[in-house]
C-alpha cells in the first residue's frame, strides 16, 4: 500500500530523544527553548512559543492578541475543523467568508466584500494544503480594517510568498507538528510573532499565566510542549529542507503524469512555493477515483468532505459558501510525502489514467 501519509523518522531523532530521557527532564526545559530559537530563526521571526499541538497554539495566539469573548474572526471555511474550533475556544465567533476555487485560501475580494457586512475583529488566514494564500491582499484589508491577520501555517511548513517564509507575513502565525504534517514532533505546535508583547502574553497563557516570578496573575492553561517532542521537532527541522525538496519532486512529476487526464490539478501560483502537505486533485466522481486507487493498494484522501459551517457543531452559523461547499464534494487527496519513491509516482499517474481512460 502506498499510504497518504508516512512520516519519516530515524537515528537523528532517536539520539535527541535519547538524551532527554536521560537527562530525566522530559517536560517542559531547555530543549523546547532550543527548538523555539531554531523554528522562529527557520521562518525569519523573532519569537516562539511552543505549544501541545496546533490547536492550542490558535487559541493561545488569539488570547495573546487579546480577541475574545464579543469578537468576530473572519476566516475561511474550508480548512480542518480546529481552524474554527480555536476562534470558539477563545471566546469569539467564525464569520467564513468563501474560498478562491483554484487555490482553495480565502478569495481576498470576498473576504472584504464580507467585511463591509459584518464587523471583523481579526483575520485568521489558513495556507490550505502548503500553498500560501494571497497575503498582500490579505494583508491590505487587515491594515484598512485595523485588525490583527493571524496566519494558520499548520499545512506549510516551509512554504514562501514573494519569497518570505509563511509565519513571518502576519501579527502571529501558527504550526502544527501532527505526525501527518511535513515535519512532526507526535503531537505539538508554536505561535510565532515579532510582536514581543504578544509573545510575552503567548508564554504565560501556555503556561497557567505563570510570570517570572513565580506569580499567576491571569488564567491560563497547560498548552505546554514536551522536551520529548521538541527533541523530535529539532531532528525533523534539520531534514525540513530535504522533506520540502521531495514533496515538490513528487508533485512535479505527478503533474507530468496526469497532465494528460481531465483532473484538474493543484496550482502554484507565481507569488508562491508551494510545499505540497497534500497535492490535491478536483474529479466529480472521486468515490469511484478513490475505489480505484484502493484497489491498486494506493491511499488517498479527502480533506474536506465537509466545510466547517456544514459541520453539525457550526449549525447555529448561518452561512452559505457555495465555492467551498463545491471544492468539499470533488478534492481528493494522492500520496506526494517524501518516502513515495518516482516509480510509485509514476504507478499512481498510470493507475488514474487507466481509470480515465
Ligand atoms: C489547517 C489546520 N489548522 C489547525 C490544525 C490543528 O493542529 P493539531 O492537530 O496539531 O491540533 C490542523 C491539523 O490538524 C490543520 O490542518
Amino acid at each position: 500500500m502506498i499510504p497518504i501519509a508516512n512520516p519519516e523518522l530515524g537515528e537523528q531523532e532517536a539520539d535527541r530523544v535519547s538524551s532527554v530521557m536521560e537527562s530525566g527532564m522530559l517536560a517542559d526545559g531547555d530543549e523546547v527553548r532550543a527548538f523555539e530559537r531554531e523554528f522562529a530563526d527557520y521562518c525569519g521571526v523573532e519569537r516562539g512559543v511552543a505549544t501541545s499541538n496546533g490547536t492550542t497554539a490558535l487559541h493561545a495566539a488569539l488570547e495573546a492578541l487579546e480577541i475574545g469573548a464579543g469578537d468576530c474572526v473572519l476566516t475561511t471555511p474550508f480548512s480542518f475543523v480546529a481552524t474554527a474550533n480555536a476562534i470558539r475556544h477563545a471566546g469569539a465567533t467564525p464569520v467564513f467568508a468563501d474560498i478562491d476555487p483554484t487555490t482553495y485560501n480565502l478569495a481576498p475580494a470576498v473576504a472584504r466584500e464580507t467585511a463591509t457586512r459584518t464587523d471583523v475583529d481579526a483575520i485568521l488566514v489558513v495556507h490550505l494544503y502548503g500553498l500560501p494564500a494571497e497575503m498582500d491582499a490579505l494583508a491590505d484589508l487587515a491594515a484598512d480594517l485595523e485588525v490583527p491577520l493571524i496566519e494558520d501555517c499548520a499545512q506549510a511548513h516551509g512554504a514562501t510568498y514573494r519569497g518570505d517564509r509563511v509565519g513571518s507575513l502576519g501579527d502571529a502565525a501558527c504550526f502544527s507538528f501532527y505526525p501527518t504534517k511535513n515535519m512532526t514532533t507526535g503531537e505539538g505546535g508554536i505561535v510565532l510573532t515579532d510582536r514581543h508583547e504578544v509573545a510575552d502574553r503567548a508564554e504565560r497563557y501556555v503556561d497557567h499565566g505563570r510570570t517570572d516570578d513565580g506569580t499567576h496573575a491571569t488564567l491560563g492553561h497547560n498548552f505546554r510542549m514536551t522536551n520529548l517532542a521538541a527533541a523530535i521537532g529539532r531532528a525533523q527541522l534539520e531534514r525540513l529542507p530535504r522533506f520540502v525538496d521531495r514533496r515538490r519532486e513528487n508533485a512535479a512529476r505527478l503533474s507530468d503524469g496526469l497532465g494528460g487526464t481531465e483532473l484538474s490539478l493543484p496550482a502554484e501560483p507565481e507569488y508562491a512555493r508551494h510545499v505540497y502537505h497534500q497535492y490535491t486533485v478536483r474529479v466529480p466522481d472521486r468515490h469511484a477515483v478513490r475505489d480505484h486507487l484502493a484497489d491498486h493498494d494506493i491511499g488517498a484522501g479527502v480533506y474536506y468532505a465537509t466545510p466547517i459551517h456544514e459541520e453539525p457543531a457550526y449549525d447555529d452559523v448561518a452561512h452559505d459558501a457555495p465555492v467551498a461547499e463545491r471544492a468539499a464534494a470533488e478534492v481528493l487527496s494522492l500520496p506526494v510525502h517524501p518516502n513515495v519513491s518516482p516509480d510509485e509516482i509514476d504507478r499512481i499517474a498510470e493507475v488514474i489514467a487507466d481509470y480515465a481512460a
